[in-house]
């Protein structure tokens, strides 16, 4: 058996055969142009979005709503400790404070309980992300506590393309929405990402931040002739030939999403059979879902030994995120006497197993197997 991969990014001919047509039309690679304007437009169609900007990444799209908050200097924002390290620097380099939240060992994401708890005086924002593109069962509830306590909410939906909360697209119940089409993703642009811009007041600032600080958007609307410095922004944009990638799979959504659905449902049905005393899966999500992630969290410190094992069978797993309040750069927002029991005793004992549209049915079995060897031999 040759080695099963964690992640093997999308690249099938016809993605390739687009970016290749790009390439031989000798159209600017700047943009935006024909694939970029194409993509957004399939992207609001299926998603309902009313305002969109394609980036070079969702850390971009994360730095363009620190932006574009334009909040004092110091003031708090709440994120998971169990996130991704840019979910919080983001919000740090804009000049905020973070301050982190605990989670379930259920979803590995925040109770409405644990939010509420963090939430002071100086909250100005809440980060709330959909880890393994499933939402918290509360996503309405906070949205509309939100609103009543004008604190804004984020959307870190890095992984949550396609994936719903009751009937609505996750990305569409926060201010903003950040997504990511980096090669781990359902579907990718190598490095890539999108920012929804659901709060309307945002949107033409949204326009300024994303181009730089400048408004050379009105420059390319024929509303001025010249451009100028109007805002803090940054070059967040994203590349005609990154998106003459990515457009073509969005047509291939629903079956890339379907074909993800096989895999996890089969990884489901394996351990259905065996194991239920020796790992939690976290998958009681009722709504609509793409299947990003396979996630499981063992009950025993044993992870470095699991991980080891399945290298010996070639089979490559990974960990979830290590927490950030333990990171050096990121204990120094943890609170004084502030404890996050949950992520630590949690955190250690997340895999993430092989996932991806290359992946077969019978290598789903063989890590299964493989998985169920592990534990009836208590290696
Ligand atoms: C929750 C979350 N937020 C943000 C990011 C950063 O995404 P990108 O690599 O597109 O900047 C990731 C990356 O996987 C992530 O998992």
């Amino acid at each position: 058996m040759k080695e099963i991969k964690f992640n093997i990014p999308l690249k099938d001919q016809k993605y390739f055969r687009n970016l290749i047509k790009f390439v031989k039309s000798k159209k600017s690679l700047h943009g935006p142009g024909e694939n970029i304007h194409k993509t957004k437009k399939k992207l609001n169609d299926i998603f309902g979005f009313k305002y969109v900007h394609l980036t070079n990444s969702c850390t971009s799209a994360l730095e363009m709503s620190a932006l574009l908050l334009n909040l004092k200097h110091n003031s708090e924002i709440v994120v998971p400790s169990y996130a991704f390290m840019t979910t919080a620097s983001s919000f740090v380099r804009a000049g905020y404070k973070i301050r982190y939240c605990d989670i379930e060992k259920r979803t590995l994401m925040p109770s409405f309980n644990q939010i509420k708890k963090c939430v002071t005086r100086k909250t100005r924002a809440i980060v709330i992300v959909h880890y393994q593109g499933f939402s918290v069962n509360y996503l309405d509830k906070l949205q509309k506590f939100c609103k009543k306590k004008r604190i804004f909410l984020i959307e870190d939906a890095a992984q949550a393309l396609g994936s719903y909360f009751k009937k609505k697209p996750l990305g569409t119940f926060g201010d903003f929405g950040c997504f990511s089409f980096h090669h781990t993703k359902n579907l990718h642009s190598g490095i890539g990402g999108l920012i929804v811009i659901n709060n309307k007041n945002y949107r033409k600032k949204s326009d300024f931040v994303f181009e730089k600080g400048t408004d050379r958007s009105l420059v390319i609307n024929d509303k001025q002739k010249y451009y100028s410095w109007v805002n803090l922004g940054s070059s967040f944009l994203l590349s005609e030939l990154h998106a003459s990638f990515l457009l073509p799979q969005i047509n291939d959504l629903k079956e890339i999403i379907k074909l993800r659905s096989k895999i996890y449902n089969r990884y489901i049905s394996n351990f259905n059979k065996w194991l239920d005393d020796e790992f939690i899966i976290c998958n009681e999500y009722i709504y609509k879902y793409n299947y990003h992630s396979f996630v499981i969290v063992l009950k025993k410190n044993i992870r470095e030994k699991f991980l080891n094992f399945l290298k010996t069978k070639k089979i490559i797993a990974f960990i979830g995120y290590k927490s950030l309040h333990t990171s050096q750069m990121g204990k120094k927002f943890l609170q004084k006497k502030q404890k996050l029991k949950i992520t630590d005793m949690v955190e250690n004992k997340i895999v993430r197993l092989p996932l991806h549209n290359n992946l077969s049915l019978k290598e789903v079995d063989y890590i299964s197997q493989n998985i169920k060897r592990f534990f009836l031999s208590k290696i």
